[in-house]
């Protein structure tokens, strides 16, 4: 199903894909409905975004949240877990376990990002303490037995580095057809974000990157082209405020801590919602548009190391024998992206 906005307005896109401009095709990853909810797993590394993503996915019927696991990524990975764990907690999901996944990348640097999302991850939200603990067990482990006892195959949403989601593919491989769908967050057709090549969840560890998308594993890209679509300004923090309730201040001043970031490095006035188009994709099936891509991952250790090389022309895939591996995410519509958060925190408590 394309999505029900202008193909032709690819005014706020920042890179325009190859010379020709992708068409949006028909989706691959599945959908929930309130009648047939999507089982989900979220891999996260909460981040402010992490954060919003999470309360969308609880305060949304269309999926059946049956686990976070956690990865180190925009903060240290015993920071995430709390973090995921005290998010659950404030939105009134103590019902849905954690568990914690790789402290770092598969090889290289440990990369961090928190300069953008502080050294909490979470700004300087104050989130209250869980009654939980995180399972024993761990993220790989966990998501394995979610995915053997699943009556269903499972999606997974890995909005943080892929480490995790490599690690499960290999140490699992027979549950690889147990995973209904990836639809993460991470890439860009165009420009990076940490570094002129690289999105931060694809950077932070390339090699993991490079095993997910060779998987054959049905993969959503929801990249850097269509989430700098994803926006919310002040007005938005505001409303989310105005909610009165514990989970809108929370998602009020970590839209807030973001704003004063962008605000503080370029000027902007609005700040991109990454990993909630992530869930958003699985809950709405006409909010985001995709087309289809051949996505490889630089793996090398130039300046394009983590580059998502993403291949749509149909003569040169031809050419070089390659079939589209991922949906590729190019245009949302942002004020209903918009709405549906809004709407989604003012069900949670
Ligand atoms: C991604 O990187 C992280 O900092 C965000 O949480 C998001 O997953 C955006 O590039
Ligand atoms: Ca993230």
């Amino acid at each position: 199903m394309s999505a029900g906005v202008n193909l032709d307005d690819w005014g706020p896109v920042h890179a325009v894909p190859t010379f020709h401009r992708a068409r949006a095709g028909e989706r691959t990853a599945p959908f929930g409905t309130r009648e047939r909810p999507l089982p989900l797993i979220i891999d996260s590394d909460p981040g402010l975004d992490d954060a919003l993503a999470i309360g969308l996915a609880c305060a949304s019927p269309e999926v059946r949240l049956l686990a976070v696991t956690t990865v180190g990524g925009n903060a240290d990975v015993t920071r995430c877990t709390e973090n995921a764990l005290r998010l659950l907690h404030a939105y009134g999901r103590d019902d849905v376990p954690v568990a914690e996944g790789a402290a770092g990348a598969l090889l290289g640097d440990v990369v961090r990002a928190t300069e953008v999302h502080g050294v909490s991850g979470v700004g300087n939200t104050q989130l209250p303490a869980s009654p939980n603990p995180a399972r024993p067990e761990g993220a790989v482990a966990l998501m394995a037995r979610l995915l053997a006892e699943s009556p269903e195959p499972v999606a997974i949403a890995p909005i943080g580095p892929l480490t995790n989601i490599a690690l499960l593919l290999r140490a699992y491989p027979h549950l690889a057809p147990r995973i209904a769908h990836l639809c993460l967050m991470g890439g860009s057709i165009g420009e990076g974000n940490t570094t002129a090549a690289a999105e931060f969840n694809i950077v932070a560890d390339p090699e993991a990157a490079d095993v997910v998308f060779r998987s054959g594993v049905p993969i959503t890209m929801i990249g850097l082209d269509v989430t700098h679509q994803a926006l919310l300004d002040r007005s938005a923090a505001r409303a989310l405020r105005e909610l009165g309730s514990e989970s809108g201040r929370i998602a009020a001043e970590l839209t807030d801590y973001a704003l004063d970031r962008n605000l503080e490095w370029s000027g902007a006035t609005t700040t991109a919602i990454h990993d909630a188009v992530a869930i958003a994709h699985l809950v709405v099936p006409d909010l985001v548009a995709v087309a289809r891509y051949h996505v490889a991952v630089e793996t090398g250790h130039g300046p394009a190391r983590g580059r998502t090389v993403c291949d749509g022309l149909p003569y040169r895939l031809r050419r070089h024998g390659r079939e589209p591996n991922a949906d590729v995410g190019i245009l949302i519509d942002r004020g209903r992206f918009e709405r549906l958060l809004l709407d989604a925190y003012a069900r949670l408590p």
